[in-house]
């Protein structure tokens, strides 16, 4: 099983060169050679399967509890776990470093100029700490976080197109800058054992202005921050209908919970910091 991510602070910064924060989940894809057809008209797989050295002979057969383009890291897991799945098939199986090697040339091929945080996550596991082209830097916390992930509809667009569109806003740098800053304080406190409730909904809140929240998602979180949750999109988001995944955090779960029931939202619980 590879398994999907949570990014807890800094996308869309981390494009720009800032830090973010992210985690596996425990929702994942499995993947492996078949005898019968597969998903052979599947871009991304046909890709994976060529950067493992497998040929059109080879089938795969993908098993994911992941929502895809929600932003919980579905197409960085697929690839990775084709990947895997062909080169043990092929009796040479491969290391974490030239997996996400190999996972990145598939995600460039889905989201054009990828940071590499979802390759990093999917392939290394754990909690950490992620800038574009350096080492990643693992993170110990003594206090795993409990997380509420809720499904506010899959976007409309891609996230190489909200990637696009973040590049065309006057005001990104400020922004950016911004959300970096929050990234820090975040680290510290996780590795603190501290409440990360409030710099959570901060991030959220320079999401929504960097325009990557769409105004049902916008209306949501208003709701669940009315009732004292913290909330913020997590990967890439989206704007002309759902803006995926929300992290939500917060003191009564249950209320949230009631409310999330109530508007027939999806959501699951997830720990991060764990391994
Ligand atoms: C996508 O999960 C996160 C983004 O920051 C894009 C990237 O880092 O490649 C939006």
């Amino acid at each position: 099983m590879v398994y999907g991510k949570v990014i807890l602070s800094g996308e869309h910064a981390v494009v720009y060169g800032k830090m973010a924060l992210a985690a596996s989940i425990s929702l994942g894809v499995s993947a492996r050679v078949v005898e019968s057809v597969g998903n052979k008209k599947n871009l991304l797989i046909n890709k994976a399967i060529a950067v493992a050295g497998g040929d059109e002979t080879i089938q795969i057969k993908i098993e994911s509890e992941l929502p895809i383009g929600s932003g919980l890291g579905s197409s960085a897991a697929v690839s990775a776990a084709t990947i895997r799945a062909v080169r043990e098939y092929l009796r040479n199986p491969i290391n974490d470093d030239d997996l996400f090697e190999l996972t990145m040339e598939c995600e460039k091929l889905a989201h054009g100029n990828p940071s590499g945080i979802d390759a990093s996550v999917v392939v290394y596991g754990g909690l950490i700490g992620f800038v574009k082209g350096k080492p990643v830097e693992r993170l110990k916390i003594n206090q795993p976080v409990k997380l509420l992930l809720a499904d506010s509809g899959k976007p409309s667009e891609t996230t190489k197109e909200m990637i696009e569109l973040v590049a065309g806003k006057p005001e990104k740098n400020e922004l950016i800058a911004q959300i970096g800053m929050v990234t820090k304080q975040v680290k510290q406190k996780l590795l603190n054992g501290l409440d990360v409730g409030e710099l959570l909904n901060q991030n959220g809140l320079l999401l929504e202005k960097l325009g990557v929240v769409g105004e049902k998602t916008k209306k949501l979180s208003r709701e669940l921050r009315a009732m004292g949750a913290s909330v913020k999109i997590t990967g890439a988001g989206g704007v002309k209908t759902g803006s995926g995944m929300m992290v939500v955090m917060a003191p009564d779960v249950v209320k949230i919970k009631q409310l999330l029931d109530n508007g027939q939202i999806d959501y699951f619980e997830t720990m991060i910091g764990e391994r």
